[in-house]
């Protein structure tokens, strides 16, 4: 398993299992699954309504604290809500947790990162972040706060490898992590043309190519499925390696544009959406 070190040397496994739609007996199966079938990252989020489950699929895993890496994300709704990691921690039922990062840049984020770092300051958060800052607002965050932010998620895929927020990330010492690695399990891209022919070619399938990419882009990644045989294929991608002729051709098919359109009525929608647990 491949690891990334983060600007505060903290170790990241760089392929991780996402969680987000994944509910009840199905995502405690799937992360006890993932963690015996090559993944030692689990992704979720307080706005997942899940993290209970999926921190009674750690315990059931029989994996040592030490042996996996948690990460959540602070929802928008709990921003200045002092006790919202705390809270956190309680419902995954964990002492502490590796990675916990803003979800969205709304409300009053820089309070919430605030309160990342002092619950970071206070040993229950191992590293801290952000997901979906653009660069504008990376950069306030930067000056505003004292800890440089350790990962920054976001939507990247070969259709949109994310080249402005990856160069100023780069610059600034932040890892990149990409969700929808396989755009949200788009056909077009599965099915590309070039990565059928790299599947043939390496006698992998089409996902298993595009994952590898990631990883040779060295980005974190969090690939979600509800399906074992696909969980455990998705780690399968640690016995070959792309030519730099293949990582350019796959360069060519950059569309510019994401899956997701943010736009101010999503970012409304996102600032006041409650999590689950505070209905
Ligand atoms: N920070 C954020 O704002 C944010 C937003 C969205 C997502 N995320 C994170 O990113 C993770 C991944 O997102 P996602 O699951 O929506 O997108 P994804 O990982 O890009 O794609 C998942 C889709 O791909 C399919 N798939 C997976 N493996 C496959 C395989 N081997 N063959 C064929 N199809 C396959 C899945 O179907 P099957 O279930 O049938 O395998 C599913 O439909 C989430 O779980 C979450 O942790 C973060």
């Amino acid at each position: 398993m491949s690891v990334i070190t983060l600007n505060n040397q903290v170790q990241m496994p760089q392929l991780g299992f996402g969680t987000i739609m994944q509910f009840g007996n199905q995502v405690i199966d799937n992360v006890v699954f993932a963690l015996n079938n090559g993944y030692k990252l689990i992704d979720t989020a307080n706005r997942y309504g899940n993290e209970a489950e999926v921190g009674e699929g750690l315990k059931k895993s029989g994996l040592k604290r030490e042996e996996y890496f948690l990460e959540t994300k602070l929802g928008p709704t709990l921003y200045e809500n002092d006790s919202a990691v705390d809270g956190t921690l309680e419902r995954l039922g964990v002492d502490y947790i590796d990675l916990m990062i803003l979800h969205h840049p709304v409300n009053n984020y820089i309070y919430a990162y605030k309160m990342l770092e002092k619950a970071y300051k206070e040993g229950k958060l191992r590293a801290i972040g952000i997901s979906n800052f653009p660069v504008d607002k990376i950069q306030e965050i930067l000056d505003g706060c004292e800890v440089v932010p350790a990962v920054m998620q976001v939507e990247c895929h070969p259709y949109y490898p994310a080249e402005k927020v990856k160069a100023f990330c780069d610059e600034k010492g932040i890892k990149l992590q990409s969700w929808y690695p396989l755009g949200h399990g788009s056909a077009d891209l599965i099915n590309d043309p070039v990565f059928v022919s790299l599947a043939e070619k390496y006698g992998k399938n089409t996902v298993q190519i595009i994952l590898r990419w990631h990883i040779q882009m060295g980005f974190g990644l969090v690939p979600g499925s509800k399906s074992p045989d696909h969980i455990r294929e998705n780690a399968q991608i640690f016995d070959f390696c792309l030519g730099d002729d293949e990582m350019d051709l796959i360069a060519s098919l950059n569309k510019h544009e994401p899956f997701y359109k943010v736009t101010p009525e999503s970012l409304q929608r996102l600032a006041v959406t409650k999590c689950s647990f505070e209905e």
